[in-house]
């Protein structure tokens, strides 16, 4: 079986996420503020959840010790950490923005994605084959006005599994993934950023209106298509729309 880790369980990506990882016959360990409903019929053996706020650092690090991720990993073929929970931030030039809101997400986007790494690759020594994936941005390889904080955060996880990648631990991938535009409450924020701090909103607002935004479940087929295959981590920094097919399948 399969086992997953994943971050922002509870609703866009990391929801679907969740769900189709549970429709392949894997098993889910969410950590989001709130919860998700599983599936009819899922148990605790396959579903379990743990409400943290991982903008907060020094609770996230305590919930993390209490885990006992180890027992519940043991004997999986395959376990998969997917460091799935973002947020936008705050948006605009540097003079704008406030010193709380760029500290909570930097916590969230980037801190708290290197902490999980540690904590399961502690959790997985010996286990044949563990994989971390950092759910990257194509704001961190392209610059966009306004989002200096959530590109320079994306760009941060895209070189930490650069890095990691090198140091290469037994039966350990990485990859830092861009998933493509997704249909989710991110981009219904995105939509509604004042025009005068983010002056690509026009392009979001098209993308929506011309139907091309992916469907979640659609995003999470790809995604997971791609985490599980052999090719997974060959490169670190991938963007899913350069792998060919269809997102919008
Ligand atoms: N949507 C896109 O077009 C797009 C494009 C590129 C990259 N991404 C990336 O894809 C990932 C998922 O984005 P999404 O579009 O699905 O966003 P979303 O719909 O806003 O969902 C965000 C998820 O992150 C969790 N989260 C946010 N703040 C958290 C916190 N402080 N503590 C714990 N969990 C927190 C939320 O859970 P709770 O609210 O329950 O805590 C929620 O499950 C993000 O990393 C995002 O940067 C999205």
């Amino acid at each position: 079986m399969i086992r997953f880790l994943i971050t922002g369980h509870s609703r866009g990506l990391g929801a679907a996420l969740a769900r189709e990882a549970l429709a392949r016959g894997g098993a889910v360990w969410g950590l989001a503020r709130r919860s998700l409903n599983p599936p009819p019929g899922v148990g605790p053996e396959r579903f379990r959840e743990t409400a943290v706020d991982l903008g907060d650092l020094p609770r996230l690090v305590r919930v993390l010790e209490d885990l006992d991720l180890e027992t519940w990993l043991a004997g999986s073929a395959m376990v998969v950490l997917i460091n799935n929970a973002g947020l936008l931030g705050p948006v605009g030039p540097p003079e704008r923005l406030a010193a709380t809101e760029i500290v909570r997400a930097a916590a969230v986007d980037f801190v708290a994605p290197l902490v999980l790494t540690s904590v399961f690759a502690r959790a997985t020594v010996g286990l044949p084959d563990r994989r971390v994936v950092h759910v990257s941005s194509g704001a961190a390889r392209r610059p966009l006005a306004g989002w200096g904080v959530y590109g320079a955060v994306k760009a941060g996880l895209d070189h930490h599994a650069r890095t990691v990648a090198v140091d290469a631990p037994a039966g350990w991938r990485i990859a830092s993934v861009a998933p493509g535009v997704i249909d989710t409450d991110m981009q219904t924020e995105v939509r509604g950023l004042d025009p005068a701090v983010f002056p690509e909103r026009r392009r979001f607002l098209d993308l929506a209106r011309d139907g091309l935004l992916v469907p979640p479940e659609a995003a999470a087929r790809r995604f997971l298509d791609h985490v599980t295959s052999d090719v997974f981590g060959r490169e670190p920094v991938i963007d899913l729309r350069s792998l060919g097919d269809d997102p919008r399948s």
